[in-house]
C-alpha cells in the first residue's frame, strides 16, 4: 500500500451533516456527507472544519471511517474547548465548511503484515479508519489496543474473535472492529468491565512478549493519542526493535501548509534536526524522527 500526501485534493466542502450523536465523556460521532473528502481520505488524514461563522479559526479532526459507496465520512472527536464546544451544537440537516482531506497518511508496508493499531482517548480514530482499510487486504492482520480513561464512545461488548495471547478477563472489544474480523482489546485505568486495567502500553508490551521471533519480525507498530503516550509508544517499539508510526497532534492555523504555525523538529539524517509541518508534511511521522 502506498504512502501518498493530499497536497493535491484539499478541497472545500459544504458537508451536509448526516448525523450527530452525544456518546460519554464529552465525546461526539460525527458523520456527513462529503464525497470528496470520502475519496480522497486514508488512515491518518484529517479535515479542517469551521465549526460555526463566528470562528473563522478551523478545528482539525481525524477521519474515522468513510463510506466511498455512499459518500459519507464519520469524525469522533471530544468537546474540550470554545471550538469543539460550537461543534457539538451543529445539528443534522446543517452544512458544515470543511476542507480536507489533509496530512500524509500512514503508510502500510506488506512486509510488515502484524500491524499493531494503539489508540488512546481520540486518538482512536485513525486507527479505527486503518483496520476499515487493512481488513479489505488478506496480507494483513491487524490487532487493534484502545485505550480510554473515560466511557468508551461505543459499548464494548465480548469479542468472538479469540486472541488467546492476552491476559484472563480480557474480553473486551469494539463491536465495529470485532464485525469487520479484525481483533480488539480494550483497556483503561478505570475498572471497565472486559477490559484491561492499565496502559495501552502495557497490553501491547503483554502481546509482544507472546510473538515468536519470527511473528515479531512481522509486527509494526501504528499510534495516535496524547503525546506522552506516543513517546510511551515509542519507547516500546524501540526497545522491540519494531517500526513505529505516530500520528502527532499540533496547535494549527491555516492547516494546508501555508502558515508555519504548526512546526515540530524533526530528525531528518543521522543528526540533523529540521523543521516540519504537522499538518502537510505530517500528522503521521516515523517515531524515530519525533522521538529521538
Ligand atoms: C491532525 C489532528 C487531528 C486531530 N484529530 C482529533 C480527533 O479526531 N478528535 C478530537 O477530539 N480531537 C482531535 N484533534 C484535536 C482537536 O483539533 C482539538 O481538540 C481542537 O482543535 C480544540 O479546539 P477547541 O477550540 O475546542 O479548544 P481550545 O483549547 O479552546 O482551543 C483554543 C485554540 O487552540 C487551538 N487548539 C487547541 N488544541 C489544539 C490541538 N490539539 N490541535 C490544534 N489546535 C488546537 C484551537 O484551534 C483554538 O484556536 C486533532 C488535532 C490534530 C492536529
Ligand atoms: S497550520 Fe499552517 S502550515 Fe500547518
Amino acid at each position: 500500500m502506498t504512502n501518498r500526501s493530499h497536497r493535491g485534493t484539499i478541497y472545500p466542502e459544504q458537508a451536509e451533516i448526516l448525523s450527530h450523536q452525544a456518546c460519554a465523556g464529552e465525546q461526539y460521532i460525527l458523520r456527513v456527507q462529503a464525497p470528496n473528502c470520502a475519496a480522497n481520505a486514508l488512515p491518518g488524514s484529517f479535515a479542517h472544519i469551521q465549526v460555526a461563522a463566528s470562528q473563522p479559526l478551523r478545528r482539525p479532526i481525524s477521519i474515522m471511517r468513510t463510506s466511498t459507496q455512499e459518500g459519507w465520512v464519520e469524525f469522533l472527536y471530544k468537546a474540550v474547548g470554545a471550538g469543539t464546544r460550537l461543534l457539538a451544537l451543529r445539528k443534522p440537516g446543517e452544512a458544515l465548511d470543511m476542507l480536507g482531506p489533509i496530512g500524509t497518511p500512514f503508510s502500510f508496508n506488506r512486509k510488515r503484515s502484524l500491524p499493531l493499531l494503539i489508540g488512546g482517548g481520540v486518538g482512536m480514530p485513525p486507527m479505527i479508519f486503518a483496520a476499515q482499510i487493512l481488513r479489505l487486504d488478506d496480507q494483513f492482520k491487524p490487532f487493534a489496543i484502545l485505550g480510554s480513561e473515560v466511557p468508551f464512545p461505543f459499548i464494548p461488548r465480548p469479542s468472538r474473535i479469540l486472541t488467546p495471547e492476552m491476559p484472563a478477563g480480557v474480553i473486551a472489544c469494539m463491536p465495529l472492529l470485532d464485525d469487520w474480523g479484525v481483533p480488539s482489546r480494550l483497556t483503561s485505568k478505570r475498572d471497565f468491565a472486559g477490559c484491561y486495567q492499565g496502559l495501552v502500553t502495557d497490553l501491547a508490551r503483554h502481546w509482544l512478549n507472546s510473538l515468536d521471533r519470527e511473528q515479531l519480525s512481522q509486527v509494526e507498530i501504528f499510534a495516535c493519542g496524547p503525546h506522552p503516550m506516543l513517546a510511551a509508544v515509542s519507547t516500546l517499539a524501540f526497545e522491540f526493535d519494531l517500526p513505529c508510526q505516530i500520528s502527532l497532534e499540533e496547535f494549527m492555523a491555516c492547516g494546508v501548509g501555508g502558515c508555519a504555525g504548526c512546526v515540530v523538529p524533526v530528525l531528518a539524517g543521522e543528526a540533523e534536526q529540521v523543521m516540519k509541518r504537522v499538518c502537510v508534511d505530517g500528522p503521521v511521522f516515523d517515531a524515530r524522527q519525533i522521538f529521538f
